[in-house]
């Protein structure tokens, strides 16, 4: 059975890989963290587009029959580039599409707020989108939580200063739900919570995503088999790296090194 290949700037897009390995336990997957070039989140749209078709082309190079594109900053910024460079016959996948779904299925019409990188939350991507749905959005950049998160920085007293920061001044506090626009935000979700009125769903798209990708494969018909094979791969392997992709994923991974970039 052909991969599914996932990538992200690093290893956030594990949060996403782990959803689908639940979802999906009997389909491969080949994980792709660009660690040499991160944060992707305070790069131009257009050298997010250089780094996210590399990594497309490599991907689709090593056999996946479908790409999810499991960042943000990707996501709103090269979308296309990851289309252009899989050609038409490999499905892309994006981590904003899917959550735009379910956020106006289950509030229709309504506020919608999200946090991301900057270079998410300046692409304008969400805005619009909501926005041609007739939401009314709220947006904020939060750049300092993704890195905070990756150095180990979560549930504790530095996420929560940088959270009181961000969010502390109220500006969420009348919206219908927070989307978590970022991968990495998912391991400070319960805080995030802690710092908005109970009345504010929070949206995180690991679990939405995952599910847009089992449907994509029953479109597919795809055979179902045993536990699959899962690598995990980054341009740049460092002990740090490796003790992130545990937290990230949850359960032990043992990461690979590819020589996709040339220094
Ligand atoms: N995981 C990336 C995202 O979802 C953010 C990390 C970065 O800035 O590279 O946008």
């Amino acid at each position: 059975m052909k991969p599914i290949g996932i990538f992200d700037s690093g290893i956030g897009g594990l949060t996403v890989a782990k959803a689908i390995a639940n979802r999906l336990p009997h389909v491969p997957l080949i994980y792709f963290g660009d660690t040499a070039h991160l944060p992707y989140g305070e790069k131009s749209p257009e050298l997010i587009q250089y780094y996210a078709s590399r990594i497309s082309h490599h991907l689709r190079d090593q056999g996946c029959r479908i790409m999810v594109v499991a960042c943000n900053s990707v996501s709103s910024n090269a979308l296309h580039a990851v289309q252009d460079a899989l050609g038409p016959k490999i499905p892309a996948i994006d981590v904003i599409a899917p959550v735009i779904q379910e956020a106006i299925k289950r509030f229709p019409g309504g506020r919608i707020g999200v946090i991301g990188t900057r270079a998410t939350i300046e692409s304008g991507h969400y805005q619009e989108l909501l926005k041609g749905h007739g939401c009314e959005v709220t947006a904020m950049a939060t750049p300092l939580l993704a890195s905070a998160i990756e150095e180990g920085f979560h549930e504790g007293s530095v996420s929560d200063a940088l959270l009181e920061a961000y969010l502390g001044g109220g500006t969420f506090d009348e919206v219908d739900a927070l989307i978590l626009g970022c991968t990495h935000y998912p391991l400070i979700t319960s805080q995030i919570r802690a710092f908005l009125p109970d009345h504010v769903a929070v949206i995180d798209s690991s679990i939405v995503v995952a599910n847009s990708v089992a449907e994509a494969l029953s479109e597919m018909d795809e055979e179902k088999s045993g536990k699959a094979n899962q690598r995990f791969i980054v341009s740049d392997l460092t002990p740090s790296f490796s003790m992130g992709a545990q937290r990230f994923f949850g359960s032990e991974v043992h990461l690979e090194e590819s020589p996709l970039w040339d220094f």
